[in-house]
């Protein structure tokens, strides 16, 4: 038994007494209990994928079973293979007009190690970091550098996308701001018109640093889900909205999405020369890289650009058949008087979606008060998993939610709306 004068011993560092895990993890924790016990749960919780519905790319898992045929197991370079710079340094000038040499590249066991780099690499304790919310991790990465943190709370209005006019009282104490387009977890893009706002905010403010020799704001520019834009959505990016911001723009992309390959570790980050060559050597200390069979596989992979354009175009097929049939039910459901809504899909594997039962009776007699009770009502009754914005560090939304297309097939849809539709009803005003 604790002695009334025994001290409290921590046996880890502070920041990582008070490092939370990610709370869609909690979620998928509890939906995956119910799944054991038996229940048969709509699982659109994950930013992940059922690989019997979506499986990676068969060319590019052949040229991963040759590799290690060919004994390609030593270490790989600390940066990345060779091959795949070069390959990387092509592809995103043929598809995005943008000017990177191989050297300018990191390659990376998937987009998570990148991103933990450019904090480390970018901010001191104590220095402030920004982001919107709803967004993915930020958070925790922003934690872990022991930074503090700004966020900045979007709206449905705009997409759920910063607007420059928000990022301004703060931009003079920012060390780093991190974005994400197409947007985990809304689906949504950053317009070109914003965007450029945005950028020129950053240089502005960069330009008055350099008088003062005071280290520049960075941005963090996370783009893994780019190659998944739908009708008429267009990807922009900084540095082709304002060639100066290649100086302070750091990219993180990779296999993880747009080739459904979460499980490949295939990540690559790239930015200027002088700052990239700075993360080499956390790099080196970290041992951030992916196997060496999948760099050279994904080297051969992503440089047949017929095998890459068939599998996006039937990929993109599926998943916006997926988000338009969803998107499609949820604004039948809203017809019909339920207090649900959507933002039309543009592009990722995301639908945002509103259910404001905010005050409505259950049939239990129990009165839906707050998110968690929006949650719990649809994952027990409608046996449907989906995210709250408020997992995303979104304070302001708490009706607002990320409906994931990633594990389900196309006859979920239609149960899935059926299943909500019958929920809904079930309410009183
Ligand atoms: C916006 C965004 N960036 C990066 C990642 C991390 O990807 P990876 O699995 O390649 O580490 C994710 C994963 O969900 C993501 O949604």
């Amino acid at each position: 038994m604790a002695q009334e004068n025994e001290l409290e011993y921590r046996f880890v560092s502070d920041m990582v007494d008070t490092l939370t895990d990610s709370d869609i993890r909690k979620i998928a924790g509890l939906i995956g209990k119910k799944i054991q016990a038996g229940e048969k749960i709509f699982n659109l919780t994950i930013g992940d994928f059922n690989p019997k519905v979506f499986p990676v790319p068969e060319e590019f898992k052949e040229e991963v079973y040759k590799a290690y045929k060919d004994n390609q197991t030593n270490y790989p370079p600390i940066v990345g293979e060779p091959i795949l710079r070069k390959v990387l340094s092509k592809f995103i000038k043929e598809r995005e007009n943008l000017d990177y040499t191989p050297d300018e590249f990191l390659i990376a066991g998937g987009g998570r190690p990148l991103i933990f780099t450019y904090f480390q690499a970018c901010v001191n304790a104590g220095e402030t970091v920004i982001f919107p919310v709803p967004s993915w991790n930020n958070n925790y990465y922003a934690h872990i550098v022991r930074s503090n943190i700004i966020t900045l709370e979007t709206r449905p209005e705009v997409d759920f996308m910063p607007l420059a006019d928000m990022l301004k009282p703060h931009i003079k104490d920012a060390a780093v701001v991190s974005m994400c387009s197409p947007l985990n977890p809304t689906g949504t893009v950053l317009q070109e018109d914003n965007l450029k706002n945005i950028c020129n905010l950053i240089l502005e403010e960069n330009a008055r640093r350099k008088k003062s020799g005071i280290k520049p704001v960075y941005l963090i520019y996370d783009q893994i889900y780019w190659l998944l834009t739908y009708g008429d959505t267009k990807h922009f990016n900084p540095v082709k909205i304002n060639p100066e911001m290649r100086k302070y723009t750091l990219f993180v992309d990779g296999m993880s999405k747009a080739f459904a390959g979460t499980g490949i570790r295939v990540g690559w980050g790239f930015g200027d020369d002088e700052v990239i060559t700075k993360m080499k050597s956390i790099f080196s200390h970290m041992g951030a890289f992916p196997p060496k069979p999948e760099q050279i596989a994904a080297s051969k992979y992503l440089s047949n650009d017929g095998w890459v354009d068939a599998y996006l175009k039937n990929f993109k097929k599926e998943v916006t058949a997926r988000l338009g049939g969803f998107y499609k039910g949820f604004m039948m459901l809203k017809n019909k008087g339920y207090r649900v809504n959507a933002i039309a899909p543009q592009a990722a594997i995301y639908l945002t979606v509103q259910i404001d039962l905010l005050g409505m009776v259950k049939p239990d007699g129990k009165k839906i008060e707050k998110t968690e009770d929006i949650t719990g009502y649809i994952l027990d009754d409608a046996k449907v998993g989906l995210v709250p914005f408020s997992a995303f560090g979104s304070l302001e939304n708490p009706t607002w939610y990320r409906l994931s297309v990633g594990t389900c097939t196309m006859e979920d849809v239609d149960k899935v709306i059926e299943n909500l539709e019958v929920s809904l009803a079930k309410l009183k005003n």
